[in-house]
């Protein structure tokens, strides 16, 4: 079996944060979601063999840290460069030569899983060898969502954005195929939006009696495409790392709860209240972190306070009056202003933004 990872799409409601990093790199707790998908699929399936769709902007930044990164050797990739984002079926059309006549998973690369998922679903495709297996998941309004209608354990029908949908059954962005989907996009039309929907071909599938089974997902489950839920991937996976200390810290900063401390960080009069992770090289002092931050490596951060955050590398954050929470914050960023007093700011800031009080 081989897996598809669709890391192309224009990530616009990560904007300004993709205008620099395309949405499956951006860190979620110090590591891209697609690092993320990776992790599962080596630890969940026997898979080897990863196709991963890009686009053209940014095809090679995906390329470039997936060639320098610990999966390169444990996988075969193929990269397939998709000229514009046309659709997730025609993501997957495109990487017809790659998979042949294999089954394979397919992952969206902005969605993050509870572990235990994936390899539950693999087995039962693998037992069942239904046409299509479609992971799903309860929620409890799905309408701005594709749904799954069910009955007698058989997808019936799949619906996007349902005005009054017949299931709280939301499509969760995974699927595994056998590779007879490639027939059925062969026969589906561009929707009302000019994209090839995987949906309208599993739909195809369902209307030639093929079978098209759900699995339903137990544990959380969420896409990162907005900076809310990228601070609520942030905040599950903190909540799941072990703690480590690996820097020396003197008296004057007291730790409670579960931290991540990596090598070669600096901290003086602070309190850190996990969970927070802390990648090497940063420098902290005088500031409240945390809970569920993220900085990533050699942030400087003075006389500030952060909660519920994502900061990436290189950013320096001196002085800030009131708490920085709920944001996301990019790369060589650099400000140091704030509101008065004890209210909280929410930031989404792209890469090299300065903002100085003078
Ligand atoms: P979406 O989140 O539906 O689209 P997007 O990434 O363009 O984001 P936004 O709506 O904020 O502009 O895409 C889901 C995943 O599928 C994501 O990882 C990108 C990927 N994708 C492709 O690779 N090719 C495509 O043609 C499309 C539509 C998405």
């Amino acid at each position: 079996m081989k897996a598809v990872i669709l890391s192309g799409g224009s990530g616009q409601r990560l904007a300004p944060l993709t205008h620099t990093t395309t949405k499956q790199l951006l860190p979620i707790a110090n590591k891209p979601t697609l690092f993320h998908i990776l992790d599962l699929i080596k630890e969940e399936t026997p898979i080897k063999e990863v196709a991963i769709v890009v686009s053209e902007d940014y095809g090679h930044q995906v390329k470039e840290k997936i060639t320098n990164s610990e999966y390169n050797g444990y996988f075969k990739f193929d990269f397939v460069f998709q000229d514009k984002p046309l659709g997730l079926a025609h993501a997957v059309q495109i990487t017809s030569m790659h998979i042949g006549y294999d089954p394979f998973l397919m992952f969206l690369g902005d969605i993050l899983i509870d572990k235990g998922e994936l390899k539950k679903a693999y087995e039962m495709f693998v037992k069942n060898k239904p046409e299509t297996l479609v992971l799903v998941k309860e929620i409890d309004d799905p309408r701005p969502y594709g749904i799954a209608e069910v009955e007698d354990g058989k997808v019936t029908k799949l619906v996007e954005k349902p005005q009054n949908p017949k299931s709280n059954l939301c499509l969760s962005g995974i699927y595994f195929f056998q590779s007879s989907i490639f027939y059925a996009i062969a026969n589906i039309k561009p929707s009302y939006r000019g994209e090839l929907e995987i949906t309208d071909a599993i739909d195809f599938q369902i209307s030639l009696n093929k079978i098209v089974e759900p699995y339903v997902i137990k544990s959380w489950w969420f896409d990162i495409g907005t900076p809310e839920n990228m601070l609520k991937g942030n905040e599950v996976i903190l909540n799941n790392l072990p703690a480590s200390v690996n820097s020396k810290l003197d008296s004057s900063v007291k730790i409670t709860g579960k931290v991540v401390i990596e090598q070669h960080v600096i901290i003086e009069d602070s309190e850190i209240t996990g969970p927070v992770i802390i990648a090497r090289n940063s420098y902290i002092k005088g500031c409240k972190i945390g809970p569920y931050v993220s900085l990533g490596e050699n942030v400087y951060l003075q006389n500030t306070k952060i909660e519920n955050s994502i900061i990436r590398e290189n950013t320096k954050i001196k002085d800030f009056s009131g708490t920085i929470s709920d944001s996301v914050i990019g790369r060589n960023a650099e400000f140091s202003f704030g509101t008065n007093g004890k209210s909280k700011t929410k930031l989404v800031i792209g890469d090299e933004t300065k903002c100085i009080l003078l």
